[in-house]
């Protein structure tokens, strides 16, 4: 249990003793500016309100009825009834101790684990990966990462775009290509071979009609045309694994599942919408209504379910795959990491879900929304002549910059080092960059920003680890072999041990609320901590006592055991040496 939720379930009980009704909560939190104590129980005022008496009275109350035991040193109330609350150096001490001699850093895993699917990353496979997948691939990944880590079942789904009306246009093409190349060589550009298709599409006679009947063969499930379409998808997917790999990203081939499984089930979900009465049929199209999105006028909010020509779209597939992972893959929990511009769309797949009771009331929809990546001019980020950005080709421009960036640092490093350093951090900078912003805003890539070696980036957290670590090889200590007490003495000690216990605080916000951000500013204020301690507090001087020293050490490691595993949960490596 964190800190917060420990203090919680103290004050909890001293309001009722207090005579305070249940209903009320203590609502502690960490202290927002130092010297207001360490955390502060803020419910007395909401308490106070609700049976009618004096904020401060009642605050006074609750701390006659507390039971501070080894954890609270002091309390003292301020302003209208707020309590701060200090926290016992040697308590604070303990729990260090604790989390040092733990490999999980003492960290429990959740008391009632969820099955949690989430689905992220959904590229579309008639296409090369662009910088639209980069957002949903790296903060799905990461949360998949931390609810793993949590004791959570997680279940990835690559909703990936491998079915549709284009398929007949590429699947025509290819079949002729196939005569002449190996279809791996034909298909080793897919933005190249998208265009080749397209322009015999628009313009070669006959073409058009050839694709059209690739369509109706590929859904009547031809097995010739199956399996050419089978070729093409298994390609397309090795394009994307290859990013996965170069990004560091836990997605595997048993995570897809495309579009394109959902098929069977379209005609029966929309029938059974029909019948239901929850969809109907309007010039032509199968239609949901929804009353429950109407517009100001009242209009309800239509999703074409069925087009007029017998098609089924977007939002057919997305209802399905409601279904199968509320019913078939038993989730709790379901997470839709996706471009923030498809809100309408996945508000009117989850009312419609609810509506027809496709999912259990107790299994929850969210849609984890990311805003649009910008370039220096504030419009969508585009290759210089407007093209998309190939996320392959934006990787590899990542670590040749953080490569160059680190031999310039760094002349003495072999080849090998350099290219190994320049992988890691120019990779880790994208990443950081990206989960560092708030998620629901738009945010502007910038090279220069994101590679700096001071400041919220991931450089300055990877050289933060390694200067940490680098104390143990001057010391020539083995951190696992540290046992003795940790002492408190300073300030700055003291900031740094209750930023080191906060860690599970910050894990389990991000959990709930899914904004991976919050770890990034939580890692960086504890590399900044760390740094003033350092400052502050000689480790391996002269003058030091044996006793500080080794308290000091398992500080230093706790920070390095901190920040690895925090990159780690979001998805980013981290050298021993830089
Ligand atoms: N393939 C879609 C796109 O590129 C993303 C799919 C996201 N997942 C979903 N269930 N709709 O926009």
């Amino acid at each position: 249990m964190n800190i917060r939720q420990q203090l919680n379930d103290i004050f909890q009980t001293a309001m009722t003793a207090a005579g305070i009704p249940a209903e009320c909560s203590p609502s502690v939190a960490p202290a927002k500016k130092a010297g207001f104590g360490d955390y502060q129980a803020n419910g007395a005022m909401a308490a106070a309100k609700k049976v009618g008496t004096n904020p401060r009275e009642l605050a006074a109350k609750i701390v006659e009825n507390l039971d501070k035991g080894d954890m609270i040193e002091k309390v003292e109330i301020a302003g209208p009834g707020f309590i701060n609350i200090h926290l016992s150096d040697t308590w604070l001490g303990k729990a260090l101790a604790a989390a040092h001699a733990d490999e999980h850093l003492n960290i429990a895993s959740v008391e009632e684990p969820q099955t949690i699917v989430l689905d992220y990353s959904a590229p579309n496979l008639a296409k090369e990966m662009h910088v639209g997948h980069l957002r949903s691939t790296i903060i799905g990944d990461a949360l998949a990462r931390l609810l793993e880590f949590q004791g959570h079942r997680v279940i990835r789904q690559n909703h990936m775009g491998d079915w549709g009306t284009q398929f007949g246009m590429l699947l025509a093409h290819l079949s002729d290509q196939i005569q002449k190349e190996d279809a791996a060589v034909a298909l080793a550009d897919l933005e190249v071979f998208y265009r080749e298709a397209k322009v015999r599409f628009d313009e070669e006679e006959g073409f058009a009609d050839r694709a059209r009947e690739y369509v109706v063969k590929l859904q009547g499930g031809d097995p010739e045309c199956l399996k050419l379409w089978q070729q093409f998808i298994d390609i397309s997917i090795s394009h994307s694994e290859e990013i996965y790999d170069k990004l560091n990203v836990t997605l595997k081939r048993e995570d897809v599942y495309g579009e394109s499984r959902y098929n069977d089930d379209l005609p029966v979900l929309v029938q059974e919408l029909l019948d239901r009465g929850i969809a109907v049929e309007d010039q032509g199209a199968i239609v949901v209504f929804l009353e429950e999105m109407a517009d100001k006028e009242g209009n309800p909010s239509p999703m074409i379910i069925r087009k007029k020509g017998g098609g089924y779209l977007y939002a057919t597939t997305d209802l399905a795959g409601i279904r199968y992972r509320a019913n078939q893959l038993k989730a709790d929990r379901i997470v839709i990491v996706v471009d923030a511009r498809q809100s309408l769309h996945l508000q009117q797949a989850f009312t419609t879900a609810r509506k027809a009771g496709f999912l259990p009331e107790s299994v929850t929809l969210e849609h984890c929304a990311f805003g649009t990546m910008m370039g220096e001019d504030g419009k969508p980020f585009k290759t210089r002549t407007g093209g998309t950005v190939k996320l392959a080709a934006l990787l590899d421009e990542a670590v040749e910059r953080a490569t160059a960036l680190v031999a310039e640092k760094n002349p003495d490093l072999s080849q090998e080092e350099r290219e190994l350093i320049g992988r890691v951090v120019g990779i880790g900078a994208v990443k950081y960059a990206d989960l560092s912003k708030t998620r629901t805003n738009d945010y502007v890539f910038n090279w220069d920003s994101m590679l700096a070696f001071e400041g919220n980036t991931a450089p300055y957290l990877q050289y933060a680890y390694t200067r940490v670590r680098s104390i143990f090889r001057r010391a020539g200590v083995d951190p696992s072999d540290l046992k003795s007490e940790i002492i408190l003495g300073t300030d700055a000690e003291r900031t740094l041990a209750i930023k080191l216990n906060q860690f599970s605080e910050v894990l389990e916000q991000v959990a709930r609320d899914t904004f991976p951000h919050v770890l990034c500013t939580y890692l960086y204020d504890l590399a900044s901590a760390y740094m003033a301690f350092y400052e502050a507090c000689p480790v391996l001087k002269e003058g030091v006592s044996e006793e500080e020293k080794l308290s000091r050490l398992q500080l230093c490691d706790l920070v390095a055991r901190t920040l690895a595993t925090g990159l780690d949960l979001l998805g980013i490596e981290v050298l021993e040496q830089m």
